[in-house]
């Protein structure tokens, strides 16, 4: 069943995901050479914390996994999400880190991510990112009261093949609100026309993940990687459906 937020609850949720964009933008001055993924987590949850809110990820329980350990993930290069937050992993120039948010604040969630380089990268990883940016904004730009789900996953999905890169496998949005993550699944690839249709008060986050050499991944714990260790970037972001273009949520500069 998808749920439909009433007023109260859309404010509890625009709060929930307040706190991710401001972070979002905030781990640009963080994310420097030298720095570990470790140090990241820590000053992300620090500020969560501050804001009155819970890290939503730590604890998590996904099937057969142990309880996921950290408040953020931090996926490097060829981690495509889930990367998990180690002192081991520091920061070199011309990487890439997605670092993915979520919070729990009054009863709701907040879910976002976004891709940062580290100084200056290639222009083959400009490209990747940029492409995958444009690939969220045109998904959202298709979520609105009365369309499908399927209209969502197939802007992504044929964008990013026009484009010569491709979706990850098995990785998909989802529907948020009182759980991380609820009904629908929202998949990056797929037909218009499909699937559920959107109505006026869902909460949707939305996150294609793309890889630059193949859609195969290869998991390892709760790690996700691209097979040919290939790069890849993943923007997310949670959004409304009203009855004109979606409020995004967890908007951010970055
Ligand atoms: N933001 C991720 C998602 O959208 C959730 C991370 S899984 C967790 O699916 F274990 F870290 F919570
Ligand atoms: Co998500």
């Amino acid at each position: 069943m998808i749920y439909i937020k009433n007023e109260s609850e859309i404010v509890k949720m625009r709060e929930a995901n307040r706190i991710v964009g401001l972070l979002l933008h905030k781990m640009n001055d963080f994310v420097k050479p030298g720095i570990s993924t470790f140090e990241l987590d820590k000053i992300a949850e620090d500020f969560i914390l501050s804001q009155g809110a819970k890290p939503a990820f730590k604890g998590y329980s996904s099937s057969g996994l142990p309880p996921y350990p950290a408040s953020i993930c931090t996926s490097v290069n060829s981690c495509i999400v889930h990367g998990i937050p180690s002192k081991k992993v520091i920061l070199k120039k011309g990487d890439i880190i997605g670092i993915d948010v979520g919070t729990y604040k009054d009863g709701f969630c907040g879910d976002g991510a976004c891709t940062y380089r580290v100084g200056k990268v290639s222009r083959d990883i400009e490209c990747l990112l940029s492409v995958t940016r444009e690939a969220l904004d045109r998904a959202i730009h298709q979520a609105r009261n009365g369309a499908r789900v399927g209209d969502i996953s197939y802007a992504i999905g044929s964008y990013v093949k026009q484009q010569g890169f491709f979706i990850a496998d098995q990785l998909t949005g989802h529907g948020i609100g009182k759980q991380m993550h609820e009904e629908p699944i929202v998949s990056n690839n797929g037909m218009k026309k499909k699937g559920p249709r959107l109505r006026k008060g869902m909460t949707l986050a939305i996150e294609p993940m793309v890889n630059i050499g193949t859609n195969r991944v290869r998991e390892v714990g709760w790690e996700f990687f691209v097979k040919d260790n290939s790069l890849s970037a993943h923007y997310e972001k949670t959004i409304l459906i009203t009855d004109k273009e979606a409020e995004i949520l967890s908007e951010y500069e970055a």
